[in-house]
């Protein structure tokens, strides 16, 4: 989990760096584009990786909720989260909206079969045209948000996942984690922003 969840972030990061250079312009987006369409190895190699990182990951959450079932066959009977935050009692809720979010993503923004102006290979008029429907703004921004909380559990879970844990450092790493994560998640949402407030336009 921990390993194909480092895959999963290091895309993200990368992906909301691509997406940032709609603030550089039409022709810098579109060139940004066309060079990874134009290189189908490079590209289909990447999507290989993420899919098989994803299935891994699932199958990993699959595992570990069938082992806190098989540790816990009772209930408590007084249900409280001592430690919990909200973010990693609904890890098992976040995690499938995503997929759920991803799929639908991948209709709007890259088969373009649910966006009504996709024009192949116009990543910005794409983005433009598609955030200028507040509706899909909006749904974009909500599923960042549960990005952003999955993440800033998902990355301190990660330290523990691979043995690291120290009564100095955790809280060190739970507040790095949780910077990563909302700094990521406000490049990502800065995107449909402007477009909806036409600081970003055709
Ligand atoms: C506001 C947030 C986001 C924006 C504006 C955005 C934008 C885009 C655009 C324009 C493309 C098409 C690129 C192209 O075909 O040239 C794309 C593809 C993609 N995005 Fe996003 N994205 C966002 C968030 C996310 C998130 C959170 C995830 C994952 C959880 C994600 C996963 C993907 C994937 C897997 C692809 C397909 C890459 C491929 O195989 O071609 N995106 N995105």
């Amino acid at each position: 989990m921990a390993i194909t969840g480092l895959v999963l972030s290091g895309f993200l990061v990368v992906h909301m760096l691509g997406n940032l250079q709609v603030f550089l312009g039409r022709e810098v987006m579109n060139h940004y584009a066309e060079t990874l369409h134009a290189n189908q190895g490079l590209l289909w190699g990447a999507r290989f990786v993420l899919l098989l990182s994803v299935l891994l990951h699932a199958w990993a959450a699959v595992q570990l909720t069938a082992l806190k079932a098989a540790a816990r066959p009772v209930g408590y009977v007084k249900p409280g989260n001592v430690q919990g935050t909200a973010a990693s009692r609904t890890m098992m809720l976040s995690g499938p909206v995503i997929g759920l979010f991803v799929i639908g993503h991948l209709l709007h923004l890259t088969t373009g079969t649910i966006h009504p102006q996709f024009v192949e290979l116009h990543a910005y008029e794409n983005l433009v045209t598609g955030f200028s429907n507040p509706i899909a703004s909006a749904l974009y921004i909500v599923a960042m948000i549960l990005v952003g909380f999955h993440l800033s559990h998902g990355i301190w879970s990660m330290f523990q996942s691979v043995g690291f844990s120290h009564p100095r450092y955790t809280p060190l790493i739970k507040k790095f984690a949780a910077i990563f994560s909302w700094i990521l998640i406000a490049g990502f949402i800065a995107v449909p922003i402007s477009v909806m407030t036409g600081l970003v336009r055709l």
